[in-house]
């Protein structure tokens, strides 16, 4: 390589090392307007990991969502789970899992064997760690609105007016 051929490509790394580096910059502005996630948790570790094991224990996740995920075999249109503790309270919950007909609480839209079931028959402990920990689960306040929306649209089947 002639020195003049070297001072060429040496201009043009530094010239895209700069670019690359304004780039990069300016994405990392871009991600701090960002507002992020709007979902979140006040639980405890120790609650959060007893609450996700009856979460499996009872099967919620093959009909319900949480935390965005999805299980790949779920064919119930349930809400989400994801800041419902901002839409309910613990006791309201508690009362929701207690009761021997769900749906004397909130009717469903749905053929009997996809509705919510009761849970009364489980421990009273265990009602009690779901109630607590899912009324943990808040949405930001930019986002509540939008989740009021999509949990009524999963209710009742209706837009959202
Ligand atoms: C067979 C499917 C199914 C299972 C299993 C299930 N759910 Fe549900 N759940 C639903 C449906 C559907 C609704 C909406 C009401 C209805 O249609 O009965 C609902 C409603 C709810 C609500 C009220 C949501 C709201 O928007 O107010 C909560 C909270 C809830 N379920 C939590 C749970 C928890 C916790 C478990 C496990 C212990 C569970 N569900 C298991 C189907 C299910």
């Amino acid at each position: 390589m002639k020195k003049g051929e070297k001072g060429i490509l040496v201009v043009i790394v530094v010239v895209s090392a700069i670019v690359m580096l304004v780039k990069g910059w300016n994405v990392s502005q871009e991600t701090e307007e960002d507002p992020g996630i709007p979902f979140y948790s006040t639980s405890t570790k120790e609650l959060a990991s007893r609450a996700s094991a009856l979460y499996r224990k009872y099967d919620c996740r093959d009909c319900h969502s949480l935390w965005g995920i999805r299980n790949a075999m779920q064919a119930v249109p349930a809400p989400s789970l994801d800041g419902i503790g901002s839409l309910r309270d613990e006791k309201w919950l508690f009362d929701y899992f207690s009761a021997t007909n769900p749906q004397s609480i909130m009717p469903s839209r749905l053929k009997p064997q996809y509705r919510m079931p009761s849970f009364a028959d489980v421990p009273e402990a265990d009602r009690r760690i779901l109630a607590q920990y899912f009324s943990s689960l808040k949405v930001e306040d930019w986002y509540l609105e939008e989740a009021r929306k999509s949990e009524y649209e999963k209710l009742t089947g209706k837009e959202f007016e």
